[in-house]
């Protein structure tokens, strides 16, 4: 027995080290120092002088925190006016930010089902869905990643009275997209709920950069909800639940991470503000996204992706971020993705377009990133 109840913290460690799986936090210049293609800043906003000064007047009218619930201290004109806006925008009658998108997801999906109901999951879920299952307590089925028929056949044998299905529109790590129509056929033939994570749609996807709901013509409808982060295309920090007053209503009085968390700190909603308002006036923006994004592909000889994520995938973990270091220390930062953030085998570079990468900066991405695959693919042997 050992004196150290933390020593297997070390043969933990060591055993990610040999797998090629340890993480490390890199620190980051406050001025650009490299390419970006990590991040999900997909429009280029978070250093818009008028993203910034919107989080600052925030600041000066509301303070550096929320100060508590918003049940407990109080809601701002502010967060309102952003649910308002957020709920104008893409297209449903009501909205409800929470701390993080995480805490949205938590939030919505521990209140919309409990013990004695079902929730039907797309295998591929961001991990804050993932979690969000687990602390339900409903019964959980995972349907293999866009299957309509799995899903169809856990709704139509169910025995529990309600039913939850989840989805990511677009998916974090292979930026493919649901096939949102179809699910929604399946959810109100079985009279199930349809949630929707818009996390990587919101801003890229639709007219306008409505979000992929939007765009399919689901926006608006009663048996669909819809969770967003405002960290992505919105250029701040938060989360958003989007979908009819009841379940708004609801999500006040249930949800969790709504009740017992401080409320979206000011500086974020004021960000948040400012970029749907530069996104409303910039309609070409998400276009431009999805543009940079085919660029991308193109040099890293990966498909056109639907979406402003090009995943390339390399298999083998060392692999992967031996790429992403050779990126790095020629001025690229691109995103590593390993187990378990994705499945074995798939280790890939994540690389994020922006709506604001020139063509300089697209000529430096294919010196760089050219000779870096054609060295991964021929250790990875990893086809394309
Ligand atoms: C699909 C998806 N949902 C939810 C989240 C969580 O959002 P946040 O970072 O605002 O907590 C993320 C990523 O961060 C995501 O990719």
């Amino acid at each position: 027995m050992t004196s150290d109840p933390l020593a297997w913290l070390d043969d933990r460690a060591a055993a990610r080290v040999t797998a090629g799986l340890r993480r490390r936090l890199r620190p980051r210049a406050a001025a650009a120092t490299s390419l970006d293609l990590a991040s999900n800043d997909y429009l280029g906003l978070t250093r818009h002088p008028e993203v910034i000064a919107g989080a600052i007047e925030a600041v000066h009218r509301w303070g550096a925190g929320s100060t508590g619930s918003r049940l407990v201290t109080g809601t701002t004109t502010e967060h309102e006016l952003l649910e308002a806006e957020l709920a104008e925008f893409t297209g449903f009658a009501a909205g409800l930010v929470f701390a993080s998108g995480y805490a949205a997801n938590l939030g919505a999906v521990t209140a919309l089902a409990g013990r004695g109901s079902l929730i039907v999951s797309d295998a591929g879920c961001h991990a804050s869905l993932v979690d969000a299952c687990r602390l339900s307590r409903a019964r959980v089925e995972i349907a293999p990643h866009r299957d309509i028929a799995a899903v169809r056949r856990v709704l139509a044998t169910r025995g529990e009275e309600r039913a939850l299905v989840l989805t990511d529109s677009v998916f974090s790590a292979d930026g493919d997209l649901a096939p949102l129509a179809e699910l929604h056929r399946v959810t109100r033939a079985h009279g199930a709920v349809l949630l929707i994570d818009e996390a990587h749609g919101l801003g890229v996807r639709g007219t306008g950069g409505r979000g992929l709901v939007h765009e399919t013509g689901l926006a608006g409808e009663p048996d669909v909800v819809v969770t967003a982060t405002l960290s992505k295309a919105l250029a701040a920090q938060g989360g958003v639940v989007l979908g009819a007053e009841r379940v708004r209503a609801h999500l006040i009085d249930t949800a969790r991470t709504m009740i017992f968390d401080t409320g979206l700190a000011p500086a974020a909603v004021g960000a948040a503000r400012a970029a749907l308002r530069i996104l409303r006036r910039d309609r070409g923006l998400p276009r431009r996204v999805l543009d940079r994004a085919a660029e991308i592909a193109r040099i890293a000889g990966v498909p056109t992706p639907d979406s402003a994520v090009v995943p390339v995938i390399l298999g083998d973990p060392r692999v992967a971020y031996e790429a992403a270091a050779a990126c790095r220390a020629q001025g690229l930062e691109v995103g590593c993705f390993r187990p378990p953030s994705v499945p074995e085998g798939t280790s890939r570079l994540r690389i994020t377009a922006r709506a604001d990468l020139s063509a300089a900066d697209l000529t430096v991405i294919d010196s760089v990133l050219t000779p870096v695959l054609a060295r991964a693919r021929s250790i990875g042997a990893v086809p394309v």
